[in-house]
């Protein structure tokens, strides 16, 4: 078809700040032009600040929708319609849909893709989480996306492990407490005391049925020690990602347990260097690209209403993210 930009080309894209490394323009314009769209994606920076004033402007563009980063991604609720209920647990949007009401009137509905493309990539690699027992490095943004989804899949146990152990014991009270009104999953053990080591919490006294919380500081021995039962481990900090590729979670030295299957939500190196101790160790890996290109694909999937096979745009996704990234790499060797 003919790929040209004309008066009838759609809109769609991504606003965050900084912008400009987002793989998500080479991942959609790939998908568009693979599906036969005259639609095109665009990265736009917005600053902190004006993040409401941009979604207007673009809903008011006729834009289709676009997809929010960091950070972003509680920033825009204000200027949302409607709201899903993940995006709304989470205090985090990553899609926005823009339509136009029975007079004509902007409508911004906020959604939260992460979730779905976590859990998503999980069972496409061939892991099913229902019944599991988990470990969650991290108690972030994207850490939130990943308890939160790992919740409503039915895990047995998640053991939240972070640098700053006020910033998990937040995290668990947050998503169980909004669960448990919810769905009536999850559930976190607390001690009484005010010491803050109490919230390390001992596995052996928090398993509640059918899913239990826990949390650690971060360290060598609460890692080590987690991971040893549990079926996998997900890391959702930005340590081991380009340009600090050295970093690593796991200590130096320690197996990892051969039946671990360990996640890093990193995606830049592609195989991280908790991936490459992991895989040395006989365990399975899961890079971040999946999940990228799987939020992706459900984007593109609310955008079009086309019912898109979203395993094939997901596939395509991933490639192009590979390929972009791999010239990225090539123009810095040139430079
Ligand atoms: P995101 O939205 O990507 O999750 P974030 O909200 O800034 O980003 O969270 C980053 C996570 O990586 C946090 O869990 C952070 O730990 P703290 O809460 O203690 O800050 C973790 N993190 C970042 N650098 C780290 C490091 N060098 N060692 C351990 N954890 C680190």
């Amino acid at each position: 078809m003919d790929f040209a930009i004309n008066g009838r080309t759609q809109l769609i894209g991504v606003i965050g700040w900084p912008i400009e490394h987002s793989l998500s323009p080479a991942m959609h314009n790939a998908a568009l032009e693979a599906l036969g769209l005259n639609w095109r994606y665009v990265a736009m920076p917005v600053r902190p600040g004006e993040v409401v004033t941009a979604v207007r402007g673009l809903a008011a563009l006729g834009f289709r929708g676009c997809n929010v980063t960091v950070p972003h991604k509680p920033a825009v609720i204000p200027a949302l319609d409607v709201i899903s209920p993940e995006a709304e647990m989470l205090g985090a949007v990553n899609t926005l849909v823009f339509t136009r009401d029975g007079a004509g009137a902007p409508h911004i509905a906020g959604h939260n893709t992460d979730v779905a493309g976590f859990i998503g990539d999980l069972r496409a690699n061939g892991f099913e989480p229902e019944g599991r027992r988990v470990v969650v490095i991290g108690a972030g943004g994207a850490a939130r996306g990943v308890v939160y989804g790992l919740l409503g899949a039915g895990v047995a146990q998640i053991t939240v492990l972070n640098r700053t152990v006020e910033r998990a014991r937040q995290l668990v009270e947050d998503l169980t407490q909004k669960d448990r009104k919810q769905e009536a999953r999850g559930k976190i053990e607390e001690d009484d005391n005010e010491d803050p080591a109490s919230c390390v919490l001992h596995p052996a006294s928090c398993i509640v049925p059918p899913a239990s919380c826990i949390l650690y500081p971060l360290t060598d021995e609460t890692l080590v020690e987690s991971a040893r039962t549990a079926d996998l481990l997900v890391n959702t900090t930005t340590v081991g990602m380009w340009p600090k590729v050295e970093g690593c979670v796991w200590p130096e030295g320690a197996p990892v347990p051969e039946i671990l299957t360990v996640y890093d939500l990193v995606y830049n190196p592609l195989e991280t260097r908790l991936l490459r101790l992991a895989r040395q160790s006989g365990a399975r890996t899961i890079d971040g690209l999946g999940m990228l290109a799987r939020q992706g694909a459900l984007a593109l999937d609310l955008w079009t209403e086309q019912a898109l096979d979203v395993e094939a745009v997901t596939a395509l996704m991933r490639r192009a993210a590979i390929s972009r990234q791999l010239s990225a790499v090539g123009q810095k060797a040139d430079g």
